[in-house]
């Protein structure tokens, strides 16, 4: 058993998450958790500092073949391993696509409020962004979210690529399979590339299941561009090595030469760790992780309703990610500089996600139950001063 009560100090390392702010300051942003690494991914990353030589390595096809697998084993998708392409990340997946896919004419577009580096793509690319915006619902504090379809339609015909993020990174959202299949169809009726971000596929909480879009039909997966990693899951993202996977052959080789071109090798911890952790043998671990997590969403939940009146959340089904609407507390100005000056507790600022994150902060619960609890309890005070 993982006791994910315990977790390391991060001070005494490079971590973005604990150094960006003072000392004073407790980090709930940057989306990395305070865990360590599954015991076999840190044992093979051990095995190899013993070999001593960091020399340039390659994903082999003995590491493809590990990530057909795990899509076999977790959801029936059977792919060839020759349709998995290694990718310093996700990040940088989604630009190479965006390369190949968009042009100053055919944009790209995405659901906002939505993952803050979805919106550094136009200007790193020179290309324009089309944003669908997701309708939210309050019901009580809680807060839903649905595709505007009228909105999508209109806005696809100018786009080369649908940049899809499932599960949904700020709100939690796993798509339905039937908004998977009209998004899909969409798309597909409009010659537009689908590049799916399902970087958060296995972060699942309570007992939901996921299914990749690619998966739904072989129609689809020729349009589509699947992008996964083990770096969200089994908390490896500073060692950047993830998986485009395309089934369709000319597409898959536009990809690889773009990658080609742009120099982009993953190093060598990266596919170690990436073997390790797709290979299944972290997966008890992952099952506790998920346990732990779900703990820590409901408590999120009990603690916004008791303790912070006004205050709306998602219930997010996937990730390790809250969403938080502050517009009716009375905070005047930004959410996450209020709790930064006043609670000393660092969040994502909403309005990084686009259009729809004004007036949100998105909360960072993958730590220990007692580090949420004490960022709450520095919010609550806050929140009672105003
Ligand atoms: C939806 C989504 N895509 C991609 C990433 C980052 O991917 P990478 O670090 O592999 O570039 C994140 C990290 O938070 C994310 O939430």
């Amino acid at each position: 058993m993982t006791n994910f009560d315990i977790v390391p100090n991060r001070r005494n390392s490079n971590s973005i998450k604990w150094l960006r702010y003072p000392k004073d300051v407790l980090p709930m942003w940057v989306a990395d958790m305070d865990f360590p690494a599954p015991k076999p991914i840190l044992t093979a990353l051990h095995k190899a500092a013993d070999h001593g030589v960091f020399g340039y390595e390659m994903p082999t096809p003995a590491l493809k073949e590990t990530v057909a697998a795990r899509m076999d084993n977790l959801y029936g998708w059977k792919i060839k391993p020759e349709a998995v392409v290694a990718v310093t990340g996700i990040v940088s997946g989604f630009s190479v696509a965006a390369r190949i896919a968009c042009t100053p004419e055919r944009g790209m577009l995405v659901q906002t409020p939505v993952y803050n580096e979805f919106h550094e793509v136009k200007n790193n690319i020179g290309i324009p962004q089309l944003d669908a915006p997701l309708i939210k619902h309050v019901d009580g504090n809680i807060l839903s979210y649905e595709i505007d379809w009228d909105n999508f339609e209109t806005q696809v015909k100018k786009a080369g690529m649908f940049l899809l993020c499932n599960p949904h990174n700020p709100l939690g959202i796993i798509f339905s399979r039937k908004e998977l299949l009209k998004m899909a169809k969409i798309c597909i009726q409009n010659n537009v590339l689908i590049v799916s971000d399902e970087i958060h596929s296995e972060l699942l909480l309570d007992g939901n299941s996921f299914t990749p879009l690619a998966k739904l039909s072989a129609e689809i997966a020729r349009h589509t561009i699947t992008l996964i990693a083990p770096s969200k899951t089994f908390n490896v993202p500073g060692l950047f090595c993830g998986f485009a996977i395309i089934t369709d052959k000319d597409l898959r080789e536009r990809y690889e030469q773009e990658v080609n071109h742009l120099r982009m090798h993953v190093s060598s911890a990266g596919l170690i760790a990436a073997e390790t952790a797709f290979s299944g043998q972290c997966d008890s671990w992952l099952k506790e992780l998920r346990h732990y997590l779900t703990g820590n969403r409901d408590f999120l939940v009990e603690y916004v309703a008791e303790n912070m009146p006004n205050v709306r959340l998602t219930i997010p089904d996937a990730t390790y990610l809250g969403w938080l609407d502050f517009t009716q507390t009375g905070i005047v100005g930004s959410p996450y500089e209020f709790f930064l000056q006043n609670a000393k507790v660092a969040v994502s600022e909403g309005r990084i996600f686009g259009e729809g994150g004004e007036g949100h902060i998105r909360l960072n619960f993958g730590t220990s139950h007692k580090l949420l609890e004490q960022g709450l309890e520095r919010m609550r005070k806050a929140l009672r001063s105003l």
